[in-house]
């Protein structure tokens, strides 16, 4: 079993007169000590609610409810009252948050509050506690760490502290370490010191990393499996070689195609995702990113699309996914709704082995 198998966490906000969001959808993924699991979609599909969830640190107010399991070596973290969970918190289970000054203590110098983690957890006190607190804000890239150690958070700019957040989760080398955009609002020199240390954690004390971010940058450089999620739910999960090289789902391949890369050709243009993440439709009623998909065909509303597993250990929620190169395109089931759609049918073979149903269990897909 994985040291955190999340298994259909759902997350929705009901508020008076106004319509209920469900944030996250049934979202299952698992992490095995040692790997980094990237948690990838665009800002307002979920991610940081999905970690807040995880770690039992969602905002208490009326309306909301939690459901599904996050299982943390055996134990349900969605179970566990308030003061198990904070003891597990500081023990096992470190998060990196989007916004550092609320997970700092206003009035405790840096230093002390660096110290006091390598006090707790790995037992090292005075002098020692203290170089090992500079080495990791060095590391972090904070110049004159010795003396950035006697400042409050409120002296730091807004990137330090989120620096010196990261020293703070390093230095307790938690099993579980879930980073929620740690590194977007630095800059790339810092950014790529802060993703190696990251690595380094996971390699030396075999840390199970969950990677949130939107940067596929990020997840190119460091994730050892890729859930992509839209509208709450997971569609897509690969491996990350496959899925760079080969998307299935069509909205990883419009996040692919729409960040530069070194290897484009020569005048090659970016294709963003045509439309807005506030452009879904409701699961219920069909695939959430039919309004903005190239490869629509009728059969992506009405019922959403169940999971697909594949043979090579992917799976994806699509009807009609983008084609393996080199596969005979398999007999048309379906009519296509768009013109767009028209096309990309007619090209591949719409629906590609895949048949979309009411039908909740995983299945396989049909060898090519
Ligand atoms: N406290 C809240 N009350 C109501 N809706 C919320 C709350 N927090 C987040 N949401 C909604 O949940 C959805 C997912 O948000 P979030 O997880 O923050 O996205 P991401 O981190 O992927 O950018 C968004 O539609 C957001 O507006
Ligand atoms: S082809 Fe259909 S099911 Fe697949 S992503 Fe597009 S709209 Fe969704
Ligand atoms: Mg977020």
């Amino acid at each position: 079993m994985a040291l955190l198998e999340v298994d259909d966490l759902s997350v929705t906000f009901a508020r008076r007169g106004q319509r209920t969001v469900h944030a996250v959808d049934g979202v299952s993924f698992s992490v095995d000590a040692g790997e980094v699991v990237g948690l990838v979609g665009e800002s307002g599909c979920g991610k940081s609610v999905t970690s807040l969830a995880i770690m039992g640190l969602l905002p208490k107010q009326p309306g909301l409810r939690v459901g599904g399991k996050a299982v943390f070596d055996g134990t349900d973290l969605l179970q566990l009252d308030d003061r198990s969970r904070r003891d597990i918190r500081g023990r096992d289970v470190a998060m990196i948050f989007q916004d550092p000054l609320s997970s700092l203590n206003p009035v405790i110098p840096i230093g002390l509050q660096v110290t006091e983690v390598l006090t707790r957890h790995r037992g090292m006190k005075g002098e020692a506690a203290r170089k090992e607190a500079a080495a990791l804000l060095d590391r972090v890239g904070i110049p004159d760490p010795r003396r950035r150690l006697k400042e409050y958070p409120h002296q730091l700019s807004g990137g330090m502290r989120q620096r010196a957040l990261i020293a703070m989760a390093v230095a307790c080398r938690p099993r579980l370490l879930i980073a929620d955009e740690p590194t977007t609002a630095l800059d790339v020199t810092i950014q790529a010191q802060i993703l190696e240390l990251l690595k380094e954690l996971v390699r030396d004390s075999g840390t199970a990393l969950v990677m949130i971010t939107h940067d596929l940058g990020v997840v190119a450089g460091m994730c050892d499996t890729i859930n992509v999620l839209y509208a709450g739910r997971v569609v897509e999960t690969a491996r990350r070689r496959p899925l760079f090289r080969q998307p299935r789902h069509p909205y990883t391949v419009g996040l692919l195609g729409s960040v530069p890369r070194l290897d484009a050709g020569r005048g090659e243009r970016l294709n963003p995702i045509p439309g807005s993440v506030r452009d879904v439709l409701t699961w219920p009623d069909g695939c959430a990113f039919a309004p903005r998909c190239t490869r629509r065909v009728d059969e992506c509303v009405g019922e959403p699309p169940e999971l697909v597993l594949t043979h090579d250990g992917r799976s994806y929620r699509c009807v009609n996914p983008a084609p393996v190169p080199g596969t005979p395109p398999p007999q048309a089931t379906t009519t296509a709704s768009t013109g767009a759609a028209d096309d990309a049918a007619a090209s591949t073979g719409a629906a590609d082995g895949a048949t979309a149903g009411p039908v909740p269990a995983p299945r396989e897909e049909e060898k090519p």
